[in-house]
This record gives C-alpha cells, structure tokens and sequence, in this order.
C-alpha cells in the first residue's frame, strides 16, 4: 500500500501548483506601470548581487539548474509560500486591527465540508496524536459576537502530512468548514498536528542543503475565518514550546499566534481557546 511517509517532493509540488492554478486566478491583476516597475526592481536586485557578489559562471549555471528543477517538480508554489509570502501578507494586512494574520502556505482546500460546531474534524479510525479540542468565539472589533461565522480549518496529521498532498491519506483528513453558533462560538475536535517539514527531496529540499539550513516549520494549524461584512483573514496557530517556533523556514511565526493548550480535566487529551476578531469589510 502507498502511504504518507512515501511522499515525494514532485508529488507534493506538482499537487499544489495544480491547485494554485485551479483556487487562484491572477489575469488581468496587474497593469503595464506596476509590471514595468516590478520586474525591473526584481532584475536590477539580481544584478546587484552579481556584481557586488562577483558570482562566477559556474555558480550563474547552478542557479539556471537550480531554477529549471523547481520548475520542472512543480515547487514554485513551496518555494514561494517559504521564502515570500511572509512579506506579502505583512503588507496585505497591515492596516487590520483585529486578529493577526500569517502565511496561507500551498495547502489550502476550498469547500472542506460543512459541520456544525461543536465539531470533529474528518479522521481516521486510528488517527495518531494528542486529541485537542480547540474552542474560542469569533468576535468583530467592537467585541461583538458574530454568530455562524465560518472557520476553515486545515492542517497537517501526527506524521507532518496533508491530505490531497500525500499519499494514503482520506480525501478531507483533517481539514473541515465549521460555523459558530448564534453567540459566534465554537468548539473543534481534532489531533494536535506534528512539526512540518518542507519536501527535502526536490529542488528546495537541495537549496536547503546546499546553503546548510533547516527544513521545519513548527506544528500548526491552518485557518481561514469568515463572517458575512467581515473581512476574511487567513492565519496560522502554533504551540508554545515547539522546537521550531523561534527558527520558522517559512518566517510566519508571530507571538500573538502561539496557544499554550492544557490537558483536559477528563485526561482526554489537551484543550485550547482562542478567539478570533474580524475587522469590518472597507
Ligand atoms: C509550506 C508548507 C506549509 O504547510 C506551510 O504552512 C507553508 C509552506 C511549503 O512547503 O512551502
Ligand atoms: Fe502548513
């Protein structure tokens, strides 16, 4: 049987930019004045380096290599969502003044399906992991509840694995559309999620190799929250205490998303709130 711990960079790379052109549609976004202005800042910054680097033909040949393998194991989306989007989502976000955001990283499903809170996220029989409920209310920035906000809810098994992304896992592993009740609360059932590495078998995986870093992103949790005159804001949840937390290779860590979770009166596993503040639509 294929399984999750199989999975190949390619597979994985070639699964998320199929996704990415599928979920995102980017023509027409951008206009003539703006391309000019971009592209030429991105080619004067690489020639920057060239000269004050003094980079030789053999190393410009490495990188043209380097280049047509991320192409070629469909890993621009990794590569991007890793070494860009934290910038990105920095700029997107700046003027919000409710809940932080982060990174959507290339693992993102739309029309996971719908439950009800209180909610258990789609598993396996035996899914492996710290059983954790994770609870908190979706509130505007007046402290208001918003009732039947939409929490969208991603995130990796107890191996570090998505589901649609690695072999051998159910279609919706993990991953869940859950409303909050008519006080905007809710309460999710699902496993703590592992720490994460990014595929070290394609062409970001020999990057990380070749300069001498690490592949890891600390455990966390993927969400997209929504309410109707609300802006939607899509973020990430860590756990204190993760080894990785201070050392992210995607560079999306902030401190308001960290969750200290504690073990459940009953012994069943652990227990988390965390409340969500959406800011009014513009
Ligand atoms: C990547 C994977 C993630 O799970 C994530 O949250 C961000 C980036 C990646 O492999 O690029
Ligand atoms: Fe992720």
């Amino acid at each position: 049987m294929t399984t999750e711990s199989q999975a190949t960079a390619a597979a994985s790379g070639a699964g998320a930019t199929a996704r990415f052109r599928e979920n995102k549609h980017v023509e027409g976004a951008t206009s003539q004045e703006r391309v000019n202005a971009l592209a030429s800042r991105l080619v004067k910054a690489v020639n920057d380096i060239v000269t004050d680097e003094k980079v030789t033909y053999d190393e410009y040949n490495a990188f043209k290599s380097w280049l047509i393998s991320v192409g070629e194991t469909g890993e621009w989306p990794l590569f991007l969502d890793v070494w860009v989007e934290h910038s990105v989502e920095e700029v997107a976000n700046a003027n919000r003044h409710g809940s932080k955001g982060t990174i959507e990283g290339p693992y993102y499903i739309p029309d996971a399906p719908v439950q009800q809170s209180p909610a258990t996220l789609p598993m396996r029989e035996d899914e492996p992991g710290t059983p954790l409920l994770f609870q908190g209310e979706v509130r505007n920035v007046a402290g208001e509840p918003l009732p039947g906000a939409l929490i969208e809810i991603w995130h990796a098994d107890d191996l570090g694995f998505y589901s649609q992304f690695a072999p051998g896992l159910p279609e919706w592993n993990l991953r869940g559309s859950i409303t909050a009740d008519e006080q905007g609360k809710f309460q999710i059932n699902t496993i703590q999620p592992a720490p994460y590495q990014i595929p070290t078998d394609g062409a970001c995986g020999a990057l990380i190799s070749a300069a001498g870093w690490h592949a890891w992103r600390p455990a966390h949790i993927h969400l997209k929250v929504s309410a109707a005159e609300h802006q939607l804001i899509t973020t990430q949840l860590y756990f204190e205490g993760d080894k990785h937390i201070a050392d992210d290779i995607a560079s999306a860590v902030k401190p308001e998303l960290v969750l200290a979770p504690t073990g459940r009166a009953d012994g069943a596993g652990r227990e988390v709130t965390y409340d969500f503040i959406l800011d009014p639509r513009d």
